[in-house]
C-alpha cells in the first residue's frame, strides 16, 4: 500500500482529484467507481470545477457506486443516488445513463447483485475506485463479520454504522437497517484503488487498513492483498499508525 499523508482535509481532496484527473485525461472512457459520505464530497467538488474548465470532460465516463441503502427510493433525501446527483452528476457533464448505483428497491437483492457485477464486467471492469472508511473498517457496506462476500450483495448494517450514518436521517430510527453493496471481491477487482480518510474518528481503521492483520473483522484490511491500492490521510487519521515517518505533503 503507498500510504500518503497530507496536512489536511483539503490538501487529500486536491491530491485525490489530481489522480482522478490525470485518469480521466489518460483514458476518457475510463469506468469510475465512486462512493458516498463526507469525505468525498471535495474530491467531487474540485472535479466539478475541472469539467467547468474544461480540463476534463465525463461524456464518455461510466460511474458505480459502491453501494445503497435497501427500501430506499431513488428520489428519498437521504438516498445514494440522490446524494450523487446533488454532489456530483447533475454538476458535470456526464450521461446520467452511464451512471450506476445499486438499487434500493431490488425486489430480489441477490439478483440485482449478480447483474450489478455483470454491468461492471461488461463495462471493462471499474479503472479507479475511490473508497472511504467506516469508524468500523468497512468499506462499502461491507462491514466486519466472521466471512465477507465476493459479489454485491444484500447486507445488514451494524449499529455502529447505524448511528455513524443517523447525522443525516432525523434519527436513529430513520436510518435503514439494510443496504446493498458491492462486495470484497468487487471492489478488489478494480484496477487501482484510492483509500481516503481523515480525522480522529478513523485512526483506529486506518491502523487496522494498513498495518493490522488481515481479518474479516476488519474489511478494509484486506486491501493489503491488492497490487495498487493510494491510501490518502490526514494527520488525524495517521495517529494511530505504528509506523510514523511519513511526510506531511
Ligand atoms: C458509509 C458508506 C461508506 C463510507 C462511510 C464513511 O457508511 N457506506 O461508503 O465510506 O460511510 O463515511 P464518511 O465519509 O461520511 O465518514
Amino acid at each position: 500500500m503507498n500510504v500518503l499523508m497530507f496536512k489536511d482535509h483539503e490538501a487529500m481532496s486536491r491530491y485525490a482529484a489530481k489522480l482522478f484527473i490525470d485518469q480521466l485525461q489518460t483514458d476518457p472512457q475510463s469506468v469510475l467507481g465512486l462512493a458516498t459520505g463526507s469525505t468525498p464530497i471535495e474530491l467531487y467538488q474540485a472535479l466539478i470545477r475541472a469539467n467547468k474548465s474544461g480540463e476534463i470532460t465525463f461524456k464518455d465516463v461510466t460511474t458505480f457506486n459502491l453501494d445503497e441503502y435497501l427500501g430506499v427510493a431513488a428520489d428519498h433525501p437521504e438516498s445514494y443516488a440522490r446524494f450523487m446527483r446533488e454532489h456530483l452528476f447533475d454538476a458535470i457533464d456526464i450521461d446520467q445513463a452511464n451512471t450506476h448505483i445499486p438499487s434500493g428497491l431490488a425486489i430480489d437483492p441477490v439478483k440485482e447483485g449478480a447483474d450489478y457485477d455483470e454491468k461492471i464486467r461488461q463495462a471493462g471492469g471499474i479503472d479507479l475506485q475511490v473508497l472511504g472508511l467506516g469508524g468500523n473498517a468497512h468499506v462499502g457496506f461491507n462491514e466486519p463479520a466472521e466471512s465477507l462476500s465476493n459479489q454485491t450483495h444484500a447486507t445488514q448494517l451494524t449499529q455502529d454504522t447505524r448511528e455513524a450514518n443517523a447525522r443525516f436521517f432525523g434519527s436513529i430510527e430513520e436510518v435503514p437497517t439494510e443496504a446493498i453493496t458491492m462486495g470484497m471481491g468487487s471492489i478488489m477487482r478494480a484496477k487501482k484503488i484510492i483509500l481516503m480518510a481523515s480525522g480522529q474518528a478513523k485512526a483506529k481503521a486506518i491502523q487496522q487498513t494498513v498495518e493490522g492483520p488481515i481479518t474479516t473483522q476488519a474489511p478494509s484490511s484486506l486491501l493489503q492483498l491488492h497490487p495498487d491500492v493510494t491510501v490518502l490521510i490526514d494527520e488525524a487519521a495517521g495517529s494511530n499508525l505504528k509506523e510514523t515517518s511519513y511526510e506531511i505533503l
